[in-house]
């Protein structure tokens, strides 16, 4: 079987949809645009915030060791936690969701790949003491995941479980607890180092939202039996497969073209439309992956913009009967990219019944994968019909090799786009400000704290007038 995702993108086109399209010329007049692009995105690989372009090449060891600790961690423990927030939790969740199964915490151990899997990444009061509810603290191994070492979100939950290990396990705490952050920036990684837990480092040029191929994602997916080095070979098919500065040869550096053009002509919104639950929180990934890069408001040489493109994380087929009549008809503001899967792991027939009623009837003897499939080009016709802007990436099965080669795909799409709109893909200077605020609202004293504490005290009153 041919292994390779496909990208089709007949239907962004004018030749097929229509004025609201994107023209050949159009393309073809970007050609040298795209060209530099993907020369900068190749000068700066393994460079800066690029380090991510290195994994699929440089993890040998970090495999093995990491397969090494999953193979204890099934061993000791039936729960594994993952206390993460972000890009610290987004990936290792999408690709948990894709390649297990979709009940897996509801399996029996044995049909398990390994211990359940909780991916704690909010810190709503209700969502502790939930987890609490369900787990075993002494069969228990929670993965601290944090790059910065010092995100409150995290760190509080660090503390919630350091405390609740202490009184349940004693000594033993530190036998579970499991760190991945960075080497040599941080608190968590002194923390780590005094109180002697396994670690696992995120490289310094791996940003979050580009780390699920790093140890943040890899040690999750090990512990649940994925195959963690197709992940990996699957990165390093899709590299290659883009190893050209012209983009009718890489389909990244194509699709991140379109993608770009497509904002050009006001499609400010993309839309994420996976027909296969096990790609559901793909979309979750891949919006913050496209928010946080390219929702920029300073170009590379410093003057002002405003750019970006709004993700929206959908579900084929669900999101037809809440979302599609808004596509269809609504704002010229969409793209939208299907992700089709060709064999799905399972076949539902559909029984025969309901004799008297001819349309019901009709489904008999059909299955879920014919159903879905029709569904699914049924919407792509419908949005072709109305002239909006859709493509289709293919996945021939949904393994590890396949979702190895959709998550650097995306990385390199965005890596692409972020060039040719001129600004920093991998920064996220606009979070920061609500991290500040936030430690300014709980009264952490510092100066930059105080400062924005008062800062804060001179925005408007809330008038009475608008509250009701
Ligand atoms: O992509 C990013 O850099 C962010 O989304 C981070 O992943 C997120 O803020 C969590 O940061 P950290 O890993 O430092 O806790």
């Amino acid at each position: 079987m041919d292994n390779r995702i496909r990208l089709d993108v007949n239907l962004m086109m004018e030749d097929s949809i229509g004025a609201r399209g994107i023209s050949r010329q159009a393309l073809n007049d970007m050609m040298p645009r795209l060209k530099a692009a993907y020369e900068m995105v190749e000068a700066n690989r393994g460079k800066g915030m690029q380090g991510w372009m290195d994994l699929p090449y440089n993890q040998d060891a970090i495999l093995t060791a990491i397969e090494d600790t999953a193979r204890r961690i099934r061993g000791e423990f039936e729960a594994f936690v993952v206390l993460g927030i972000g890009g610290s939790a987004l990936g290792p969740a999408a690709v948990q969701q894709a390649l297990n199964h979709l009940h897996y915490n509801e399996l029996p151990a044995g049909k398990r790949g390994g211990p359940r899997l909780y991916i704690e990444d909010n810190i709503d009061p209700e969502r502790m003491a939930a987890l609490l509810d369900v787990i075993d603290l002494k069969k228990t191994c929670f993965n601290v995941i944090t790059k910065s070492g010092g995100t409150a979100e995290t760190m509080s939950q660090y503390l919630i479980v350091l405390d609740a290990l202490k009184k349940a396990v004693g000594d033993d705490y530190k036998k579970h607890i499991l760190i991945t952050t960075s080497e040599k920036k941080g608190f968590l990684i002194k923390i780590a180092q005094r109180e002697g837990y396994e670690t696992f480092y995120i490289p310094d040029g791996v940003g979050g939202r580009f780390s699920e191929l790093c140890p943040v994602g890899l040690i999750a997916a090990a512990v649940t039996g994925i195959d963690i080095r197709g992940l990996i070979a699957g990165a390093k098919d899709m590299d290659q497969r883009c190893n050209s500065g012209d983009a009718m040869a890489n389909p990244a550096l194509l699709d991140a073209g379109l993608s770009v053009l497509a904002m050009e002509k006001g499609a400010n919104i993309s839309v994420m439309l996976p027909y296969a639950d096990s790609l559901k929180l793909m979309s979750d990934w891949y919006a913050q992956l496209w928010a946080e890069s390219l929702g920029k408001n300073r170009t590379l040489d410093g003057n002002p913009c405003n750019v970006g493109q709004t993700p929206v994380k959908t579900l084929g087929v669900t999101d037809q009967h809440s979302q599609l009549q808004l596509y269809t008809e609504g704002p010229f503001d969409k793209m939208i990219t299907f992700l089709k899967v060709e064999a799905f792991h399972a076949t539902t027939p559909i029984p025969h019944g309901c004799d008297d009623i001819p349309t019901i009837a009709f489904l008999g003897g059909k299955s879920h994968n014919q159903l879905i499939e029709a569904e699914r080009q049924g919407t792509e016709y419908a949005l072709y019909k109305a002239g909006r802007m859709s493509q289709t990436i293919t996945l021939p099965e949904v393994n590890a090799n396949t979702v190895g080669q959709l998550l650097y795909f995306f990385e390199l799409v965005t890596a692409y786009a972020g060039a040719l709109l001129n600004i920093d893909a991998f920064n996220q200077p606009g979070v920061e400000e609500s991290k500040v605020a936030s430690y300014a609202v709980m009264g952490y004293e510092s100066d930059v704290h105080t400062a924005k504490r008062e800062e804060m005290k001179n925005r408007p009153a809330p008038k009475a007038e608008y509250i009701f």
